[in-house]
């Protein structure tokens, strides 16, 4: 299958790695080889190795009819949401690790690539290289979901573990993740608790069916956490966790948040530290079901593209049963049953 890679920042640039380097294992995935026509940029890449690839009018792909795939991870909202639909509507399949896009126009993109008779799949968007969002979708689609409390942004949980550990500032730890490539272009987002917002609001459509707006969710990320908050939490068996959480409460509604929280060592998030994600599931007739990995990196968040572009040459014939969210605002509450704040202390901690 031929496919364009759109964006060659820090995934993209994974993504075409991987592929070059993994070519045969890909193709074996696959179920036939994985060729890169197009690499789309604005930017100059005249002396690159792959100098033949690049284009810089995203059109050129969307009207070759030998593309069948494009793998967009520009991030940010636009143009990537404008070049998806594009996409979609000329008939080619998608993939993303654009948490933007899947935040805020996931239904609709699901429903235009369902009309186009195409898929939509966005595994890299929530929780890096883990594959819960196709495990959520596939192996748990019987089960029934009750309570998802995930660390969801490898950035702030790298800074509060140098905090802990090398007692560092914030904005030096900050500093360590933009070099290792974990920090959004805008870093504000990661420290915000907006990034996690998005991406436990895509967990929650993906296990509940409702997408709900991230910008109505309680948010707060880590700006006001110091030193002493961190060593007061060691000092009483705790650690200091950005948690994004997502209950479903009695009759369908359901609660979203991001906070700080001092987590009890009992809680397996407790140990979840420096770039890895974590999503803890609670699961109606099986209980907890923990999903750990690299929540971001060049590399492992490639890992998670490839795995959908795999899927989608693999399934190449097949009609897609791929979910379509609803977007639903009307299902969220902004606060929690106090049965369930006690609960969620003896189980998790408290926020800080
Ligand atoms: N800035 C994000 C994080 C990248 O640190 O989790 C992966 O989505």
């Amino acid at each position: 299958m031929k496919i364009a890679v759109l964006g060659f920042g820090n995934i993209g640039s994974g993504v075409v790695e991987t592929l070059i380097k993994n070519a045969e294992a890909v193709a074996a995935g696959a179920g036939e080889a994985v060729e890169i026509k197009y690499i789309c940029d604005i930017r100059d890449f005249s002396s690159h190795p792959l100098k033949d690839k690049f284009i810089t009018d995203f059109n050129i792909a969307a009207n070759d009819p030998e593309i069948e795939l494009v793998a967009e991870m520009i991030g940010g909202l636009h143009p990537a949401y404008d070049f998806t639909k594009t996409a979609l509507e000329n008939g080619k399949h998608v993939v993303t690790s654009n948490k933007e896009v899947v935040a805020a126009k996931g239904d609709e993109l699901m429903e235009l690539a369902r009309d186009r008779g195409v898929r939509y799949l966005y595994e890299a968007s929530a929780g890096g290289t883990i594959p819960i969002l196709r495990t959520i979708a596939d192996a748990l689609r019987v089960s029934e979901i009750t309570e998802i409390n995930g660390i969801l942004n490898g950035t702030t949980n790298y800074i509060l573990e140098r905090m802990r550990i090398e007692d560092i500032s914030m904005a030096e730890a900050l500093k360590e993740t933009q070099e290792k490539g974990y920090a959004e272009a805008v870093p504000d987002n990661d420290i915000s608790g907006a990034d996690a917002a998005r991406k436990i609001c895509i967990l929650a459509a993906a296990a509940f069916g409702s997408l709900v707006d991230w910008s109505i969710i309680p948010c707060r990320g880590i700006e006001e956490i110091t030193v002493e908050d961190i060593e007061e939490a060691s000092r009483n068996g705790r650690s200091v966790k950005l948690i994004a959480r997502a209950v479903k409460l009695k009759g369908g509604k359901i609660h979203l948040s991001v906070e700080p929280m001092s987590v009890i060592s009992d809680c397996p998030l407790f140990s979840v530290n420096g770039v890895y994600n974590a999503v803890l599931l609670n699961v109606k007739d099986c209980g907890e079901m923990m999903f750990y990995g690299k929540g971001a990196g060049s590399l492992p968040t490639a890992g998670a593209v490839i795995a959908d572009i795999c899927d989608i040459v693999r399934h190449k014939g097949c009609k897609s049963d791929d979910i379509i969210w609803r977007r639903d605002d009307s299902v969220f509450v902004p606060d929690l049953p106090r049965d369930i704040i006690d609960r969620t202390e003896l189980r998790l901690g408290f926020p800080v």
